[in-house]
This record gives C-alpha cells, sequence and structure tokens, in this order.
C-alpha cells in the first residue's frame, strides 16, 4: 500500500463537492444568503488548495499538474501506472479550478439587480457587473459539463479495474510502487479555518446573521 493523497486533497475534494451542490441549489432557488456564505467558505477552500499547491505533498502540487499535449495523449491512449493525478487527469483538474474561480469572482461581482449584490460590485463599472452576471449564469453550464465528463471518467476506469474513488477516501493504493512525498494534510486545515473567518469577517457579517436571523 503507497499513501498517494494527503488528509486535505481528501477533504478539499469531497468539501468542494458539498459546497458546489449547495451553490447551485441556493443560487438556482435564489437563497441567497446561503449562497454567499457557501461561496466564502468556497473561495476560502479554493485559496487554501492553491496555497496547498504551492508547498503540500508532492501529489498536490500545482506544478505536478503541467505536462506536454503528448503525454496527455499518451495517457488518454495507453494505461499507464502513475502516481497522483495522470497527465490526463491533470488537465482536468485545471479545467476544474479554471471553471470555479471564474465562477466565484463573477459571483462576487454580480448583482441580483434588485437588492442584493456581491461585494465588489461597488468597486467596479456597470459594465463589468452586466459581464460578471451573465459569466456566471453562462460558466456554471461548463461547470457542469466538466463534471459530467469527470464522473464519466471515473466511472470509465472503474470498468477497467481502477478503483480511483476508494483511493481519494482512503488515500491508500496498490497501484503505485513508490512512496511519494507526503505532508500532514493538518496545516492546510488551519489555513483554510483561518481564511474562513477572514473572507466571513470581511464580507460575510451580514448573510451569516440573515441566515441565522440575528440582529
Ligand atoms: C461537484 C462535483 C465535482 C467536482 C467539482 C470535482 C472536482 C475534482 C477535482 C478538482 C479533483 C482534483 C483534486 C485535487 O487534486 O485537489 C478531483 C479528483 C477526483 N474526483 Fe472529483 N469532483 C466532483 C465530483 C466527483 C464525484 C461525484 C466523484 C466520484 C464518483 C469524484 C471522484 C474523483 C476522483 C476519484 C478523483 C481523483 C482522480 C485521480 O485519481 O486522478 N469526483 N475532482
Ligand atoms: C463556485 C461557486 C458558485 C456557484 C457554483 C454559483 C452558482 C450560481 C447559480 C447556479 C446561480 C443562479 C443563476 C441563474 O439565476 O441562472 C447563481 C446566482 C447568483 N450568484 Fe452564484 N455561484 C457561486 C459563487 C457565488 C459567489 C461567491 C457569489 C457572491 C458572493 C455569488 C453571487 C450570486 C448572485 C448575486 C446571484 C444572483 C444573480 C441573479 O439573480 O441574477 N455566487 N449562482
Amino acid at each position: 500500500m503507497v499513501k498517494v493523497w494527503d488528509g486535505f486533497v481528501r477533504g478539499f475534494h469531497w468539501l468542494l463537492v458539498c459546497g458546489i451542490a449547495i451553490l447551485y441549489i441556493s443560487g438556482d432557488e435564489g437563497w441567497l444568503d446561503l449562497h454567499f456564505v457557501t461561496g466564502y467558505v468556497l473561495l476560502a477552500l479554493m485559496l487554501t488548495r492553491i496555497i496547498w499547491g504551492c508547498f503540500g505533498s508532492s501529489t498536490a502540487r500545482l506544478a505536478s499538474l503541467f505536462h506536454s499535449p503528448k503525454a496527455v495523449m499518451n495517457a488518454l491512449l495507453k494505461d499507464q501506472p502513475t502516481t497522483g493525478h495522470n497527465p490526463a487527469g491533470s488537465v482536468m483538474v485545471l479545467v476544474f479550478f479554471t471553471l470555479i474561480f471564474i465562477q466565484l469572482l463573477s459571483g462576487l461581482m454580480s448583482s441580483d439587480d434588485i437588492l442584493i449584490e456581491g461585494p465588489l460590485v461597488q468597486y467596479v463599472p456597470y459594465a463589468w457587473v452586466e459581464l460578471a452576471n451573465d459569466l456566471h449564469r453562462d460558466n456554471i453550464d461548463l461547470l457542469l459539463m466538466a463534471i459530467g465528463i469527470h464522473i464519466g471518467a471515473i466511472a470509465f476506469y472503474r470498468m477497467k479495474g481502477k478503483k480511483l474513488v476508494k483511493t481519494l477516501v482512503t488515500g491508500y493504493t496498490t497501484e503505485s510502487a513508490d512512496q511519494p512525498f507526503m505532508r500532514s494534510g493538518k496545516v492546510a486545515y488551519i489555513i483554510f479555518v483561518v481564511l474562513s473567518i477572514g473572507v466571513l469577517y470581511l464580507w460575510g457579517q451580514e448573510p451569516l446573521m440573515a441566515l441565522f436571523n440575528v440582529g
């Protein structure tokens, strides 16, 4: 057994899945207090993942996600043992990070044109707010498409006998030969909690109080 995913990468993934589900439903239903609070926590989560991508375990590193087009094609065509994301999976991860940051940033500049606006709306010209609103509505379709392809790919690998979900839950695999460099995810969770408190303190007080009917 070789450990390939540290505790933070594993927790990050399932928190991300829950966060996106809550954001999708709350955005669609117009429950914007819940939407904003979840959006701020997700922003902290994504920022922590980027920080962890700079000095976390080797399989969490952002630098390990960049491969030549040839390596990506090879990974799609041939089954090669890899430690961490394979080159094709790495492209998927980069696409996810980009789409999620576009969704978060556009949300921060979006407004429902009645009462509620993202915290950056006051700092940018109105044309940007219109653009951000359109982006926020259209980018979600790309994100949903990426999620569909992602789940399809995981199911495809499962049919070929690779239990990637089990590995992402337990952190361990029998497929890799060499043990990658691992860091304890605890440090990343501390960064996540500190950033969440910071973002919620800065922008989240109103929606938090409205959500819990305080004041
Ligand atoms: C909202 C839906 C989802 C999003 C946005 C998402 C996003 C991601 C991201 C960003 C990663 C890379 C993790 C990292 O390096 O930090 C990843 C990996 C992974 N995801 Fe998801 N995911 C979603 C749903 C799911 C579901 C439902 C499953 C299970 C059926 C799943 C299974 C996996 C697996 C197994 C990996 C590791 C792939 C590998 O071994 O290279 N994901 N996902
Ligand atoms: C990954 C994160 C996010 C996802 C998946 C998401 C998703 C959505 C969805 C599905 C809608 C409904 C769009 C429609 O009416 O067609 C929506 C609306 C909205 N979102 Fe987000 N959102 C995210 C982050 C944020 C953030 C961080 C903010 C601001 C702090 C925000 C602010 C808004 C606003 C103001 C609306 C209402 C727009 C309107 O009524 O026209 N969102 N979002």
